[in-house]
């Protein structure tokens, strides 16, 4: 009988990727997928520790297995991804759930294959974290699932330390691929099918910086990638304000396949409390890199992440987030509360934010985000879009995708157009996505 695994994911797209890059490891070994945790003899979850939350919620449905394990003891529990790079954590892990098989971390997940087989040949527990980060191990056996989007790493690690941030710590410093590695990745997806290419780091504008690439920076990088050949589209993310430049929109606007959008955290719309974060840059430059983007292409879309709450945040510096974000009118933002993370400079400030306050600015603060996408859909009313078509929704009966700017179209088609550009025109903007008659398909 096949041997089947069931991965769990938490956390950002970085994680989303090394999932499949772990799918392709536990594929290799024999194992096949499986949807539901019960008929599976291998669980992994790959975990996530930015906010407490992600935390619990790994903690919960990795205490849930319990019954199962008890039921199925050959059944391997595997846990990795940021948390078990957490110092202490896995220590933690240990005590709470003794009956986990297997543990490693973010840093060493090429060596998964090897611990399997540990485990299998009857170890009790197998727990390898990786203290600091090595060179950079090429892989190119990922089980990928997000077709027609392929994720593409381009650098690991983080050396920024936003005060309020545990990336740095789980992740190591920054190492860049070697750009002739990322450049043969991408071509040979392009000649694999894939249509839309995300080029992934935690701040890809210091790509190059630690010298590993031969003076390729990320402007270069970018340039070189959108010249592939082939009918696709490129995104990247993310950006960071106190590096983001006009070499980067210069290149953007040499190549069309470039997504004319750009995450750009902006994390809070205050100098003090953008300085007490360690950003590194104010109010005024991140405003005015907007209008720098937006001098190519007026219709340029940003989306940004906001954290409220930090610790020392007024009323008023609350204030200027939410001024910022109507002036700067983003297409969607993600908002986050606050949360501590040991270790991290942000943990013992002062001035600690009560909940109360935290939720009632959170509330705000989505609602006004909310009804500016709102705005931003009716204005797609009677316009043509193109989208890639990713996905087919069975309780709508409708095929979707996004357009450049990541806004979701439906629309209904005949036969199977997943992984083909659409062109729509909209008829219907409800909320946040729009529905429309497919015109073109190529
Ligand atoms: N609390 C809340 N949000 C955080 N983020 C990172 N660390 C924290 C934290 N401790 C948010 C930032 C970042 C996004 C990925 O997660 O907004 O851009
Ligand atoms: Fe965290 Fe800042 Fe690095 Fe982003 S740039 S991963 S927020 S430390």
């Amino acid at each position: 009988m096949e041997l089947k695994y069931h991965i769990v994911t938490y956390g950002c797209q970085m994680n989303v990727h090394e999932s499949e890059k772990m799918a392709g490891i536990l594929r290799k070994l024999g194992y096949v997928e499986t949807s539901t945790l019960n008929d599976a003899d291998l669980i992994l979850f790959n975990t996530c520790c930015i906010r407490e939350n992600a935390e619990n919620h790994a903690f919960g449905n990795i205490g849930a297995l319990k019954k199962l394990k008890k039921e199925k003891p050959e059944l391997i529990i595997a846990v990795g991804g940021c948390m078990t790079q957490e110092k202490g954590k896995t220590e933690i892990l240990k005590q709470k759930f003794p009956f986990i098989d297997i543990m490693f971390g973010t840093l060493n997940l090429e060596e998964l294959e090897r611990l399997i087989l540990l485990k299998k040949q009857g170890k009790k527990r197998v727990v390898e974290i990786r203290e600091k980060e090595g060179e950079i191990i090429e892989f190119d056996g990922a089980y990928r699932t997000s077709y027609p989007n392929a994720w593409v790493n381009i650098m690991y690690g983080c050396n920024n330390f936003c005060s309020y941030c545990i990336v740095p710590y789980v992740r190591g410093r920054e190492r860049s691929r070697k750009p002739e590695n990322i450049v043969a990745e991408v071509e040979k997806l392009v000649k694999e099918g894939y249509r839309e290419i995300t080029l992934l780091g935690q701040n890809v504008n210091s790509y190059g910086n630690d010298g590993n690439t031969n003076s390729v920076d990320f402007a270069k990088l970018l340039d070189m990638v959108a010249s592939i050949q082939g009918d696709f589209r490129v995104r990247f993310m993310t950006s960071h304000p106190k590096d983001f430049n006009e070499e980067v929109v210069k290149v953007m606007a040499k190549h069309r396949k470039i997504c004319r959008l750009v995450h750009l955290p902006v994390q809070s719309g205050s100098n003090a409390v953008l300085k007490e974060m360690n950003r590194r840059y104010t109010r005024e430059k991140y405003l005015e890199e907007v209008k720098m983007l937006r001098s190519y292409f007026p219709d340029a879309e940003l989306t940004t992440d906001i954290i409220v709450g930090f610790p020392g945040e007024t009323e008023e510096d609350y204030l200027q987030t939410e001024e910022l974000v109507k002036e700067v009118g983003f297409a969607s933002a993600f908002t986050f509360i606050y949360s501590p993370r040991t270790g991290t400079k942000a943990a013992t400030m002062p001035n600690q934010i009560s909940e109360d306050i935290q939720k009632n600015r959170i509330m705000r603060l989505v609602k006004l985000v909310n009804s500016l996408t709102r705005q931003k859909s009716e204005k797609y009313l009677n316009k043509t879009i193109e989208i890639l078509c990713e996905d087919y929704d069975e309780k709508k009966g409708l095929y979707l995708g996004r357009d450049e700017y990541g806004r979701m179209g439906y629309f209904k088609f005949e036969k199977d157009v997943i992984g083909k550009f659409v062109t729509l025109k909209i008829t219907k903007a409800n909320g946040i996505s729009l529905y429309g008659e497919a015109e073109n398909v190529r």
